[in-house]
């Protein structure tokens, strides 16, 4: 096949890409913005198949056998489960890259001009540090290993001086490139830097350190472009790279952190003391009080949360939406940037449950809301609803905007028990006056107030 239509081919992916990622980033165009993008990549492999450059056709066949026992699986867990899946297709993605940075380095050396050795020196420190980081951040999400920060003393010196060595090694290579033992040894560097990069951070950073991780897989990619003179592998990578980096930067404002904080702060550590949560009082109802209340109401702010997603509630949610419709209730969905454990978390969910795009408001349109509505029905949401982030100085979510669930006339909140949530802190809006607990696994409890509400 000509060189011609290989680079036409590689354009009309590289424009795939782009749409993909403009179309992704709104809920109605998503499901367009999949489809655009597997079809990106099926024209980038199937592209580079053509390449008259392939001889070996049958250990691509092999690689691909082993690449589809692994993805199949990984493809099917569960939607929770997506910021580990998605840690371990980032350290896939980096140890391809590092692995084709030493085969190149290998064949090449000394013959690699300063460009081209600066550009696999960045790719393969990138992905040796992107590969270990990533499988211990996917370790610690599902919880094979400690979820809480792993710190020692002069932790963040020795970090930076690891990784300090391996830059240091780097440079010497750029300039030198026929110095090769080092280059094994720079590698070891970088895979020790990833495993030292995430120990001191909580299971609670996690997915906003992924979205990192993305980014430095993404460059690394890119400078596997430069090195193997490939404009598509550049542009995937430059895409994939600041898409993550604008993701993680999105997450750290929603939670109102700071990407120091997150990479050095050891959040997580927090636990809710006993006697907090013991002295004060609440109230709480069963599911026909709940359906009563609810059959009252003209307007009705459903906010979801974590525990939606865990109960897998959202196809009973939606039955309970065309109830309350049914009956001439005003209901829409307030959706919180960060409520779940990844972004579009909700969206998704409700979206799988086909609930209408248009009943699903962003935070800022849901908040000037609240106050009409008549009931704020909770449901397995807890920090993204705490009042405290908004005057509690000494709470660790202190500034994240929430949802002003306290504003509505009626508070019901479902979830099973008073443990607190993500960020390990008691809510305050649980001892309102004005607030329902309506305690109970969310599917549970929602299958209540339908058969509640279906019997009137
Ligand atoms: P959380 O604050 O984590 O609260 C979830 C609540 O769901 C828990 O309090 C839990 O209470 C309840 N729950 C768990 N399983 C349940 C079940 N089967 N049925 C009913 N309730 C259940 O969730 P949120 O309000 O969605 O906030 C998200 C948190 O994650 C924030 O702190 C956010 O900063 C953090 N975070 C989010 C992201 C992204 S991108 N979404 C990324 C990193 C961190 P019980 O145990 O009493 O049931």
């Amino acid at each position: 096949m000509s060189e011609h239509i290989i680079h036409f081919i590689y354009l009309a992916s590289a424009a795939c890409f782009i749409l993909s990622l403009k179309w992704l980033s709104a809920v109605p165009t998503a499901r367009r913005g999949i489809v655009v993008g597997v079809l990106g990549m099926l024209l980038a492999v199937g592209g580079t198949l053509l390449s008259p450059t392939i001889e070996h056709y049958h250990f691509i066949a092999a690689a691909f056998v082993i690449g589809t026992i692994i993805g199949v699986p990984m493809a099917l867990m569960p939607m929770t489960a997506v910021p580990q899946r998605t840690a371990l297709s980032h350290a896939f993605g980096a140890l391809a890259a590092t692995l084709v940075g030493a085969a190149e380095y290998s064949l090449r050396v000394p013959n690699l001009d300063r460009f081209t050795m600066g550009a696999l020196t960045l790719e393969v420190i990138l992905g040796a540090l992107t590969v270990t980081a990533s499988l211990m951040a996917a370790g610690k999400l599902q919880e094979v290993l400690p979820t809480r920060p792993m710190v020692f003393r002069n932790q963040n010196y020795v970090n930076l001086s690891v990784l300090g060595v391996a830059l240091l090694l780097g440079v010497l290579l750029v300039v030198n490139p026929g110095l090769w033992p080092l280059f094994p040894i720079m590698v070891l560097l970088c895979l020790v830097f990833g495993v030292l990069l995430i120990m001191p951070i909580g299971g609670a950073d996690m997915p906003t350190v992924i979205a990192l991780l993305n980014s430095y897989a993404g460059l690394s990619a890119s400078m596997m472009g430069f090195v193997l003179d490939n404009k598509l592998l550049i542009i995937a990578g430059a895409l994939d790279g600041s898409s993550g980096l604008i993701l993680s930067i999105i997450m750290c404002k929603a939670m109102n952190r700071s990407f120091t904080n997150v990479l050095f702060g050891a959040f997580g550590q927090l636990q809710m003391t006993a006697a907090a949560v013991e002295q004060k009082s609440y109230r709480s109802a069963s599911p026909e009080e709940a359906a009563d209340l609810l059959r009252t109401a003209d307007s009705v702010l459903i906010v979801p949360g974590y525990g939606m997603a865990v109960a897998q509630a959202q196809h009973k949610v939606r039955e309970l939406f065309d109830i309350l419709t049914r009956q001439g209730t005003n209901v829409h969905f307030a959706i919180h940037p960060v409520a779940g454990r990844m972004p579009g978390h909700m969206n998704v969910l409700l979206a799988e449950a086909d609930i209408p795009y248009d009943k699903l408001l962003e935070m800022e349109d849901a908040n000037p809301e609240f106050p009409q509505a008549d009931v704020a029905l909770v449901i397995g949401a807890n920090d993204v609803t705490n009042p405290g982030a908004r005057h509690d100085k000494s709470s660790p979510i202190y500034g994240m905007p929430i949802l002003d669930v306290d504003k509505a006339r009626t508070v019901m909140v479902i979830k099973r028990s008073m443990n607190p949530g993500f960020a390990g802190i008691d809510n305050e809006l649980y001892y309102l006056e004005k607030t329902l607990m309506l305690f109970g696994d969310a599917k549970g409890f929602v299958s209540e107030l339908v058969k509640s509400l279906n019997e009137t």
